[in-house]
C-alpha cells in the first residue's frame, strides 16, 4: 500500500497520530481537515471523522476518492460488550455491524441492511494479523478479535449491552467502524477497526468514558504504531 488513512473519530484519538507526522500539508473538504504527511517513513492520511455513522461513512469515501488511501485503520474507544473484557484492553474487528438497522417490522433480521449482499463487512486479513501480533507483543492476555458494533447512539445500559452482545454477537460497540467498514467495503478496501475499552456500556458508561477516553485513546495509538511500523 503506497498511502494508507489512519483515522479517528475524536480529537482524543487521533492527536498522537497527529504530533507523530511529518511533513504535514492540510486540506479541508466537507468540513473535514485531512492531514497527508509522513508518519514512520509512510505516507498516510490522517484524519478526525468527527462522531457517528454519516461522518465516518463520508470521511471514507473522500478518502479513497481524492487521496487515493489504499488501506484504512480506525483507531479510538469504545464501549466493552464482552464480560471478560476490562477498561484500557482492545478489541481488533475481525468484521464490523451496524446494530441499529432494524427492519424487523419487514422481516429482516436485526442488523441486516435489506437487499444488499451482506450485513457483516470483514476487516483485511493481513491488518488482523499484524494487529494481533501487536495485541499479543504490547497487551498480552488484554486483546480480543471479534465482531465490532457501530451505531448513533451512546450506549450506557446494561440491558442493550446484554442485547449486543448475545444477539448480535459483538465483543464492544461504537459509533462509526461499520460505516467506515461498509465504505471499504463498496469500494474494495481494505481496513481494520482497533478500539481500546473506554467503559463497559453501562449505567457508569458515562463517567467511564470521560475518565479514561485518554488513557484507551493511547493504547489504541499504540497498536497503529506498531502496526504500521510493521507494514
Ligand atoms: N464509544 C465509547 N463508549 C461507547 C459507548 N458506550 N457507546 C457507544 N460508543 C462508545
Amino acid at each position: 500500500w503506497n498511502k494508507i488513512a489512519l483515522i479517528g473519530a475524536m480529537n482524543e484519538e487521533i492527536e498522537l497520530l497527529v504530533s507523530h507526522m511529518t511533513d504535514v500539508r492540510e486540506t479541508i473538504k466537507a468540513g473535514i481537515t485531512f492531514r497527508e504527511g509522513t508518519y514512520f517513513d509512510k505516507q498516510v492520511v490522517v484524519c478526525r471523522t468527527g462522531v457517528g455513522k454519516v461522518n465516518a461513512a463520508v470521511t471514507t469515501q473522500i478518502l479513497i476518492d481524492n487521496f487515493g488511501v489504499e488501506a484504512v485503520i480506525f483507531t479510538g474507544v469504545a464501549g466493552a460488550l464482552d464480560p471478560e473484557l476490562n477498561i484500557g484492553d482492545l478489541v481488533i474487528s475481525s468484521e464490523c455491524m451496524q446494530h441499529d438497522m432494524d427492519v424487523t417490522a419487514l422481516g429482516f433480521p436485526r442488523g441486516v441492511i435489506p437487499y444488499e449482499a451482506k450485513s457483516t463487512f470483514e476487516a483485511d486479513s493481513k491488518l488482523v494479523e499484524l494487529a494481533v501480533a501487536s495485541g499479543e507483543k504490547l497487551f498480552a492476555g488484554k486483546v480480543k478479535k471479534g465482531r465490532v458494533l457501530s451505531g448513533d447512539q451512546f450506549i450506557a445500559s446494561r440491558e442493550v449491552v446484554a442485547s449486543l452482545y448475545e444477539e448480535l454477537g459483538g465483543v464492544c460497540v461504537e459509533m462509526e467502524g461499520a460505516s467506515v467498514a461498509q465504505v471499504c467495503s463498496m469500494n474494495a478496501t481494505p481496513y481494520v477497526v482497533l478500539r481500546s475499552m473506554s467503559d463497559k456500556a453501562d449505567g457508569s458508561a458515562h463517567v467511564n468514558f470521560a475518565e479514561f477516553t485518554v488513557q484507551a485513546s493511547e493504547n489504541s495509538y499504540k497498536m497503529v504504531e506498531d502496526i504500521v511500523k510493521h507494514l
